[in-house]
């Protein structure tokens, strides 16, 4: 095996939409507060009884279905994501069996907004390897359930929602040269204090809530995306120019703009949805790519340039060509 290549792609959303004027009745904000500093104009919201299992696996169906593939042509599972259904087992051992998937290995990876090109990039190495042929890797995210409703910093800026990839383990290079090409990814623990969940089985024993130092997030933000990004261009000799889309995880608008003017790449190859999305954490790469390539952006043999920070903080890229 000498590459992974994406197979097909799904993503899901809960009906339920809830805007900036709703939370403004219910914490001091404004629709333009919001919008001016985020970008974000709403976000989807999961129905009480409704899990991060149940919007992971609707996001992986469709991805299969996008591949044309089934339960019995999977053998490795990983799921992205920092709001898991149960402290354990695996939410994607709940996701497998609700598959139908009875073979090989699944998992749950914890890299809060920087899940998925984590999972991506750790399925990539183990199909590589030739440990595993085909992977679903997905990012489900409740976020809702971890939020502080009474706190406006941090309330209205994440959203649910989940996406997901199928990966191909092939053994030659097709002529367009498809397949994941690099993957970057980083973790500098110290900076650990400025988001994170105050609770946890082993501290508190409660679920705990989101916080967040959000000026210190941003300050530290764009350095460390186009970092990870230089190291991409720096591996394959691709550039802001040869690149066809930048997808960035869905933080921010403004995060993501600095991000692309510091690396020269072209505003109309951006692909944005955190107005309609808000911050889905793991599940808003795939989400955003999803989007990109049901609206015909994002064709067979693009290349596509991933990238997502978060808490930890942890932060790296993917380069694929499509
Ligand atoms: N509505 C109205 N006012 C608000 C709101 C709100 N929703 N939230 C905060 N404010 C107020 C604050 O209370 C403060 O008021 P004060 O001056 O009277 O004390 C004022 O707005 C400024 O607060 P700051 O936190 O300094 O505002 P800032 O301009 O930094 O914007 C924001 C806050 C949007 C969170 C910004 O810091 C940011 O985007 N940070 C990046 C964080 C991020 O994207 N995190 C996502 C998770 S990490 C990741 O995915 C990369």
């Amino acid at each position: 095996v000498i590459k992974s290549v994406v197979a097909g792609i799904g993503s899901y959303l809960p009906e339920r939409v809830v805007t900036n004027a709703e939370l403004a009745e219910r914490v001091a904000t404004s629709d333009d507060w919001i919008v001016q500093r985020t970008g974000i104009r709403q976000r989807h919201i999961a129905a009480d009884g409704e899990f991060t299992s149940d919007l992971g696996r609707k996001a992986a169906e469709r991805a299969l279905a996008d591949a044309g593939l089934g339960a019995a042509d999977i053998d490795l599972v990983i799921l992205a994501t920092s709001t898991p259904d149960q402290t354990f087992p695996a939410t994607a051992a709940t996701i497998q069996a609700q598959l139908g998937i009875e073979r090989g290995a699944a998992f749950d990876l914890q890299a809060v907004c920087s899940g998925f090109v984590f999972a991506l990039a750790t399925a990539d190495a183990h199909l590589r390897t030739g440990m595993f042929r085909r992977a679903l890797v997905i990012g489900a995210e409740t976020f809702s359930r971890i939020l502080d409703w009474e706190d406006r910093g941090t309330c209205v800026l994440f959203g649910d929602g989940a996406g997901a990839v199928v990966l191909d383990g092939v053994s030659q290079a097709d002529a367009q040269g498809r397949g994941i090409l690099t993957t970057h990814l980083r973790t500098d623990g110290r900076h650990r204090g400025k988001l994170f969940v105050d609770g946890g089985p082993s501290s508190t024993g409660t679920v705990g809530h989101l916080r967040m130092e959000g000026r210190e997030v941003f300050r530290h933000a764009v350095g460390m995306i186009t970092d990870v990004i230089e190291d991409a261009f720096a591996a394959t000799g691709e550039s802001a120019e040869t690149i066809d889309w930048f997808v960035p995880h869905q933080a921010n608008r403004r995060i993501i703009d600095a991000s692309a003017q510091k690396l020269h790449i072209a505003p109309a190859k951006v692909v944005t949805t955190v107005d309609l999305h808000g911050n889905t954490s793991a599940a808003s790469i795939p989400l955003a790519l999803d989007a990109a390539c049901r609206d015909g952006r994002v064709r067979t043999g693009n290349l596509v340039l991933l990238e997502a920070m978060g808490g930890g903080f942890t932060w790296g890229s993917a380069l694929v060509r499509w």
